[in-house]
C-alpha cells in the first residue's frame, strides 16, 4: 500500500514518477510539504482520523468535518493487496468508513449498525481486507450526512499490469457544498452564472437530482475562483479520475477543446468509446483518457450541476503556457453542450459469467418520492436472496428526481440493448417513467445496503437491505 501526497493541483500521480519515487521524494519534488493530504502510515498500515478541519475556500476559512483534509488523503493499492486502515474518531458523534464500489467482506463494509457497530468519539475500529479487484472507488463516513461536511477521500486500486498507456493521471472529486458559509463570508458571488447553468425553465424536463440549497460546487475541495490545474504537454495523454461524491446533485463534466474517451465506469473497464461529455449522478465515477490534441494554452474543464444553478470547475493547462494563463471562471465548454455517455454506449469488458437461462430472483421496484415500493427503511422489508443466485432488480422511476442507486458489497451488470451492458455499482434512474434494470450474482453473503446516493433521500429513508438467507 502506498500514501501518495496531495500535489495541490489535485490528486496527480506521474505514472512513472509514482513507481519510482518515494511518497516523501516525489512530496519534495514537486514542492508540497508532505502532513496534510496523506494518510499517516503506521506499523499496521494506514491512519484515517476524522475530525474538525478548517477548510479554505478562496480565501474563506470554513470549518467542517474531514480526514485530515477535503478531500480526504488518497488511499492507493495494487490489486490483490490488503486494505489495512485504522480508524481513529476524532468527531464529537459517532462515525464509520464505507469503501464504496469495493466488495469486502460484509464486516468491513462500514455501515453503522448493519455491519458494524458505530465507533464513538475517541473510539477506534480496524479495517482489514484484501481488494482482488482495481478501479477508481471512494471512501467516506457512512453515518447521517457526514459525507456531506467533507469526510471523503478517493481509493485507487491499481491493476498488476496497467492495460492503459498515459502520460499523468489526476483525481476530480466533484462535491457540492453547503455547510458553514453561513459566516458572512460572500462565497455564493461568482461574478454571474453562466446562463446555461441556470435552472431549466420547463419542470417537466429538467434533470433534477435533488432539492436543497448548495450555494457552491468545489473540485477536489475548491471553488471555481481557486480551481485545482492539470498540466500536461502536448501530445501527452492524461487519464482522468472523475467522482461525484456530491450529496445532493448530479453532474454534466466537459474540458473545452477535447474530447474524452471513457475507459472505465465505476472502476470497471468498458471497450474505449469517446464522448464529448459526462453526465454523473452522486457515487458514480468515470475514468477517462484525455488526448492532448491542442498545442498550448489553458482550457476550462467545466463542471455544471443538472438542474440547478451554480458551477464548479478544473482548468488544463499545457506546459509553458504561462502560469497566469486561466480561462475566465464562468466560461462554459461548448462540449457540455454535447451528447454524453449513456449506458447504451457502453460495452464490458469484463461482464460477469451469468448462467444460461433466466435469474433465479427478480425484484421489481418503484421509486417514489423516497421511498422504494411505498416503503420507508428502516420499516421496509429485505431484499432476500440465496448465496448462488442470479438476482434481478428492476427499477421503475415515477419521481420528479433522478435516482442514483448503490449496492454495497457487489457489481452488477446494467442491461441495455446491446446485451453487454457496463458493470457499475451506481446507476441513475431518471425520472418521470424511467426504468434501469441490473443483474448481479448473489456471491458475497451478509446484510448489504441498497440506497439513493443523494444523502437526503438516503437518510429520508431511499434504503432496502438486500439480505442473504443463511444456508
Ligand atoms: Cu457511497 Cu452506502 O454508499
Ligand atoms: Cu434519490
Amino acid at each position: 500500500m502506498s500514501a501518495v501526497p496531495d500535489l495541490g493541483a489535485g490528486l496527480s500521480v506521474t505514472r512513472r514518477g509514482f513507481l519510482a519515487l518515494s511518497a516523501a521524494g516525489l512530496a519534495a519534488a514537486t514542492g508540497c510539504a508532505g502532513g496534510g493530504g496523506r494518510p499517516s502510515a503506521t506499523p499496521g498500515g494506514l491512519s484515517l482520523q476524522p475530525g474538525p478541519v478548517i477548510l479554505d475556500v478562496a480565501g474563506h476559512e470554513v470549518p467542517t468535518w474531514g480526514y485530515g483534509t477535503v478531500p480526504g488523503p488518497e488511499i492507493r493499492l495494487r490489486a490483490g493487496d490488503t486494505l489495512r486502515v485504522r480508524l481513529h474518531n476524532g468527531l464529537p458523534e459517532d462515525t464509520t468508513v464505507h469503501w464504496h464500489g469495493l466488495a469486502p467482506p460484509n464486516g468491513m463494509d462500514g455501515v453503522p449498525d448493519v455491519t458494524q457497530r458505530p465507533v464513538p468519539p475517541g473510539g477506534t475500529f480496524r479495517y482489514e481486507f484484501r481488494t482482488p479487484v482495481a478501479g477508481s472507488f471512494m471512501y467516506h463516513s457512512h453515518v447521517g450526512m457526514q459525507l456531506d461536511r467533507g469526510l471523503y477521500g478517493p481509493l485507487i486500486v491499481e491493476p498488476r499490469d496497467e492495460p492503459l498507456a498515459y502520460d499523468r493521471e489526476y483525481t476530480l472529486m466533484l462535491d457540492d457544498w453547503a455547510d458553514g458559509l453561513d459566516d458572512g463570508g460572500d462565497h455564493t458571488d461568482h461574478g454571474g452564472l453562466p446562463p446555461e447553468a441556470a435552472v431549466d425553465g420547463d419542470p417537466t424536463t429538467a434533470v433534477s437530482f435533488g432539492g436543497r440549497t448548495y450555494p457552491l460546487l468545489l473540485v477536489n475541495g475548491r471553488p471555481p475562483e481557486d480551481p485545482p490545474v492539470m498540466e500536461g504537454r502536448p501530445g501527452d495523454r492524461l487519464r482522468l479520475r472523475v467522482m461525484n461524491i456530491a450529496a445532493d446533485t448530479g453532474f454534466r463534466f466537459a474540458v473545452a477543446g477535447h474530447r474524452l474517451t471513457v475507459t472505465h465506469t465505476d472502476g470497471m473497464p468498458v471497450e474505449p468509446v469517446t464522448v464529448d461529455a459526462l453526465r454523473l449522478g452522486m457515487g458514480e465515477r468515470y475514468d477517462v483518457l484525455l488526448h492532448l490534441d491542442q498545442r498550448d494554452g489553458a482550457w476550462q474543464v467545466g463542471v455544471a450541476p443538472e438542474g440547478r444553478p451554480g458551477w464548479g470547475r478544473a482548468v488544463l493547462r499545457y506546459a509553458g503556457s504561462p502560469a497566469s494563463s486561466s480561462p475566465p471562471v464562468t466560461a462554459w465548454p461548448t462540449e457540455l453542450d454535447g451528447r454524453p455517455a449513456t449506458y447504451g454506449d457502453l460495452l464490458a469488458v469484463e461482464p460477469p459469467e451469468l448462467p444460461a437461462g433466466a435469474p433465479d430472483r427478480v425484484f421489481d421496484l418503484t421509486l417514489q418520492r423516497t421511498e422504494i415500493s411505498g416503503q420507508s427503511y428502516p420499516d421496509a422489508d429485505p431484499l432476500t436472496v440465496a448465496e448462488g443466485e442470479w438476482v434481478r432488480v428492476t427499477m421503475r422511476n415515477t419521481s420528479a428526481k433522478w435516482h442514483p442507486m448503490h449496492l454495497h458489497g457487489h457489481h452488477f451488470q446494467v442491461l441495455t440493448p446491446s446485451g453487454r451492458g457496463p458493470v457499475k455499482d451506481t446507476v441513475t434512474v431518471p425520472a418521470r417513467g424511467g426504468a434501469v434494470t441490473f443483474d448481479f450474482l448473489a456471491t458475497n453473503p451478509g446484510d448489504w445496503l441498497f440506497h439513493c446516493h443523494n444523502h437526503h433521500h438516503m437518510t429520508d429513508g431511499m434504503v432496502r437491505l438486500v439480505r442473504y438467507t443463511s444456508p
